[in-house]
């Protein structure tokens, strides 16, 4: 299985911090952002990634991460992303160095308390479709700011709503997601949305469609450090206190 690290993006809710960087190299707790993601990744046993990303800083991610191999990656293939295009078109520069492997792609300022190896196993032995994992948010203002499904009684996930007016569960999808090689055929169909960007959600909806979207709920915290300032600082918090991407014993 591949791994993608998606850290392109322009990064203007945690204005005016990321005017003069790039949103994933901002410190959470005693280093980069970015490197929370490569960790959660390595750490599942993904060690071939590519990290896209954009803008104007994109050379400090070649100075921080190198060849990848102090992080113990065993192959690290870069991308650029010319605008902030949305989540699934930065995902779609990946599509020839996954060559139609699996892969797991995780948004780079995306922090977890616990290892998402049970998560990679569990891709793993599925059959095909994707996979999507899923934290309890309780505050619904939170999730209006997310991308939220809609649960049937048979723990289905029937649709996903983007930044929903009126969330229709109290899960959120976070995001890290497992794919099948063929999401690089959906892409190019996808049409931008108000935002002006191909979304994730829509991607993932086609899974749903098609009635092969899976899903785990996650345990421990789970933070989404570019939402707000407020959130920035949550997730700093909670890594200064707890650590992060821990195994169970
Ligand atoms: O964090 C989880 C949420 O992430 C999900 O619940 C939502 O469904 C999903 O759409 C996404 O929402 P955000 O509004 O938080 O996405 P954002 O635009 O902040 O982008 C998240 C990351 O994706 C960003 O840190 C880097 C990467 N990205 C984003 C864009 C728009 C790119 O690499 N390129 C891009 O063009």
């Amino acid at each position: 299985m591949k791994g993608v690290v998606l850290a392109g993006g322009s990064g203007t809710r945690l204005y005016p911090l990321t005017r003069i960087t790039n949103k994933h190299l901002l410190p959470i707790y005693d280093r980069p952002m970015v490197t929370y993601a490569i960790e959660a990744l390595v750490g599942a046993g993904v060690t071939e990634l590519m990290l896209v990303t954009g803008g104007t800083h994109a050379g400090e991610f070649l100075r921080l991460l190198g060849n990848g191999h102090e992080y113990g990656i065993d192959r690290l293939s870069y991308a650029y992303q010319e605008r902030a295009g949305g989540i699934a078109e930065a995902l779609g520069l990946a599509e020839r160095f996954v060559g139609g492997d699996r892969v797991v792609v995780m948004l780079a300022d995306n922090v977890l308390e616990l290892s998402i190896r049970p998560a990679v196993e569990s891709f793993s032995r599925q059959e095909q479709g994707a996979r999507i994992l899923l934290s309890r948010v309780e505050n619904p203002e939170h999730l209006r700011h997310l991308g939220v499904p809609e649960l049937d009684g048979d723990d289905r996930v029937t649709r996903i709503v983007e930044k929903p007016a009126a969330p229709p569960s109290a899960f959120a999808v976070t995001g890290i997601y497992f794919y099948e090689g063929s999401v690089f055929e959906i892409i190019p169909s996808l049409t931008p949305s108000g935002r002006g960007e191909l979304e994730i959600t829509d991607v993932n909806n086609w899974f749903v469609s098609e009635g092969t979207m899976e899903y785990d709920v996650l345990d421990g915290f789970w933070g989404d450090a570019g939402e707000s300032i407020d959130a920035y600082y949550a997730v700093n918090d909670f890594v200064r206190a707890h650590g992060a991407n821990k195994v169970l014993g």
